[in-house]
């Protein structure tokens, strides 16, 4: 339905979208989390085809973005993080406009809307303006506009953001639901806990760099390959040394030091094997004092893929 390939932008002298590849089959839920700044949104604006790719190509559902724009477009749907309402209108004549934008054939234009209103349960509020609106009732009319065109792949940028806990597990059950009707659903968060339930797939990005994909079970144990080990040392000055000589052995990755001088590594062999480092680097005099393993959780694995670099 989706295939991006080396997709990338930039703004000047910033990448802010490098190399990104993935493919997504009909009916996905495929979460994109990366931290804030990590190029959701330029990401999704160009799948989107209002941004234009610096280098890259899109097809959706089989159709090049380029070659074919007005043809693509209508096949999307596009929710954005931020996007302006027309304050005075109410929600049905709000619907209508974009209908009418998209050029719903009149015939359609009515059921469509009703349709929509239903499942997004706007109905009660229908007559309303859409600026007496609360944020979550917002959303839902933000959804039932991306979906006025019955577009086959949507785009839901940070749908979840400024929402109060009930109006997210309903915003998870639409979604949900529009995958069992066969929609395509990209969707995005710097959250990872607010979408992993909800999505089959998950891409995460940093940097503008894809990190992982895949399912979420098969990131996390990718993650879980081996254990977490933490060390503290007497001697702080030693860390550095520490760091360097744990650098050079086979079996330990992702080593990184926090502000206190805790020294952090994956250990990706078994873990009976660790004594016998544990007192190599005893016998070469480093000053160990603690030492613990745990298994990673949801947070840590977020933390861990984007580098720690979520702020
Ligand atoms: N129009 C733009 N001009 C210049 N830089 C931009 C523009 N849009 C986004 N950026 C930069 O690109 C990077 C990625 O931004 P964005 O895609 O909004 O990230 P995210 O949605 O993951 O938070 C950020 O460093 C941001 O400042
Ligand atoms: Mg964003």
């Amino acid at each position: 339905m989706l295939r991006v390939e080396h997709l990338t932008k930039d703004f000047g002298p910033l990448r802010a979208v490098n190399d990104l590849s993935f493919e997504l089959q009909r009916g996905r839920i495929c979460g994109f989390v990366g931290p804030n700044g990590a190029g959701k949104t330029t990401t999704m604006r160009m799948i989107a085809t209002l941004e234009e790719p610096t280098a890259g190509t899109i097809s959706v559902n089989g159709m090049s973005l380029f070659d074919d724009p007005y043809r693509v477009r209508r096949s999307i749907g596009f929710m954005p993080d931020h996007y302006g309402v027309y304050p005075a209108l109410t929600c049905e004549d709000y619907l209508e406009f974009y209908a009418r934008a998209y050029e719903v054939p009149r015939g359609l234009r009515e059921s469509r809307i009703r349709n929509i209103m239903e499942f997004t349960g706007l109905e009660r509020i229908a007559a309303k303006p859409v600026e007496s609106l609360s944020k979550g009732m917002k959303q839902r009319l933000n959804l039932g506009r991306a979906l006025i065109n019955d577009p086959m792949l949507l785009i839901m940028d940070e749908p979840a953001a400024g929402l109060d806990p009930r109006a997210r597990v309903e915003l998870r059950f639409l979604v949900k639901s529009l995958a069992e009707r066969g929609k395509t659903i990209f969707i995005s968060s710097h959250i990872l806990t607010e979408l992993a339930e909800i999505c089959d797939h998950m891409l995460i990005i940093d940097h503008g760099r894809s990190v992982a994909f895949g399912r979420f079970e098969d990131i996390q144990k990718n993650l879980q390959e081996g254990t977490e080990i933490t060390l503290r040392l007497l001697h702080a000055d030693q860390v550095p040394r520490l760091e360097l000589q744990l650098s050079e052995r086979p079996h330990v990755q992702n080593i990184r030091v926090d502000p206190n001088g805790l020294l952090t590594f994956n250990f990706r062999d078994e873990l009976a094997r660790f004594p016998d480092l544990l007192r190599e680097l005893l016998n070469a005099g480093f000053s160990i004092v603690e030492c613990r393993h745990g298994a990673l959780s949801m947070e840590d694995v977020f933390l861990k893929i984007t580098e720690g670099s979520l702020t």
